[in-house]
């Protein structure tokens, strides 16, 4: 049994985590996430601000976080942070004072990529959501649909070719007058809305798409948000009705899910997978896992979804990918770095 402490400060959440586990039998014995509410003045997240409310959180929430689970730094087997991709000024709050922590109690570090962490995110709720399986990863930054055979065998099928599917809805949000980060409100504005009223096209879906297409899983988000754009404008700008645009905000994420659960069914269908892991911050979206269960019974497939608070950003997926890393044999030195793109590790 591995004890492992892990770090997350890579955008807007101080997150701090202790799990005990050896291979996929893992338990969480702690969690504390901190959210930055600051960013919400400005509508998106100010990367100085981030840093410097990072240093000042970072070391009461690991403290508590060790707390909650029992521990102390000498019950601890290795500190897990990551280390990529993300703000720079923010994730070298959480790598220098990994790498502190690790030089001070002489543990072993080890670096984690934040979308592996969101890979393994939905195993910490559902044991049986482990490879093989086909993962949609969707979050602020990132739009990833992935062929999983086993972990750390990660095979890109398709990514986004501009907006990632979280950023599609916090702009979205921002159109409708809806407060940062957008995806919960665009998601409740939807529920109210009329499904027939307003109908977006599905972006980068054809039937005359095979496999070998370039476009066969990638998606594309931008053409979208300019057709809420006009139909917003069209419709009296911010001055348009609330029932407008409730079935805009409806007529948005019915033609954003349906590409998403396109793609996530074609993908499991062609790698023969029976399991849909789906991950990052727009797993939350209700109607996004409902559709996605509906169309991937078709094939006989379980999707897995995470809970809200293990989709959005965490430190809980960053000790459990960590851990992983760590059976492997995997060290960081001193010399760890922060950096701000980086593919994940094991891809092809
Ligand atoms: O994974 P995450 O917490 O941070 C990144 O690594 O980016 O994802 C944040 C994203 C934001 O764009 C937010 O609007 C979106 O996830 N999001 C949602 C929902 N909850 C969060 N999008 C759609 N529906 C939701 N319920
Ligand atoms: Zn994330």
């Amino acid at each position: 049994m591995t004890r492992v402490l892990g770090i997350e400060t890579s955008c807007d959440e101080t997150s701090a985590a202790v799990l005990d586990g050896a291979g996929d039998d893992v338990a969480l014995r702690s969690l504390v996430i901190l959210s930055q509410d600051v960013h919400r003045v400005f509508g998106g997240v100010v990367p100085e601000i981030a840093s410097r409310a990072h240093l000042t959180s970072i070391v009461p929430v690991v403290r508590r976080a060790l707390d909650d689970a029992g521990a102390t730094l000498a019950d601890v087997d290795a500190v897990a942070v990551t280390h990529a991709p993300g703000l720079v000024g923010a994730l070298l709050v959480g790598v220098s004072y990994a790498k502190a922590l690790a030089f001070a109690a002489d543990l072993p570090l080890v670096a984690v990529h934040h979308m592996e962490g969101h890979l393994f995110a939905t195993a910490l709720d559902a044991p049986e959501a482990v490879p093989p399986f086909t993962a949609l990863l969707v979050s602020g930054g990132h739009t990833l649909l992935l062929d999983v055979p086993a972990w750390g065998d990660y095979r890109l099928l398709g990514a986004t070719r501009d907006d990632a599917a979280g950023e599609a809805f916090d702009k979205v949000a921002k159109l409708l007058g809806l407060p940062y980060p957008g995806g919960r409100h665009v998601e409740a504005l939807a529920e109210r809305g009329d499904p027939l009223a307003v109908r977006f096209s599905r972006p980068m879906v054809r039937r005359d798409q095979a496999p070998g297409d370039a476009d066969y899983y990638d998606v594309s988000f931008s053409g979208l948000k300019t057709a809420v754009l006009q139909a917003v404008r069209a419709g009296g700008g911010d001055a348009a009705p609330d029932d407008l645009k409730a079935n805009i905000a409806r007529g948005f994420q019915d033609a954003l899910v349906d590409t998403l659960v396109e793609k996530t069914f074609r993908a499991a269908r062609e790698h023969g997978r029976r399991r849909v892991v789906l991950g990052g911050g727009v797993a939350c979206n209700r109607a996004l896992a409902r559709a996605m269960r509906t169309r991937l019974a078709d094939l006989g497939a379980t999707v897995h979804a995470p809970s809200p608070r293990l989709a959005t950003d965490n430190a809980a997926m960053i000790a459990r990918a960590g851990l992983f890393r760590f059976e492997r044999g995997e060290r960081a030195d001193l010399g760890a770095n922060a950096h701000a793109a980086l593919p994940i590790p094991g891809l092809r």
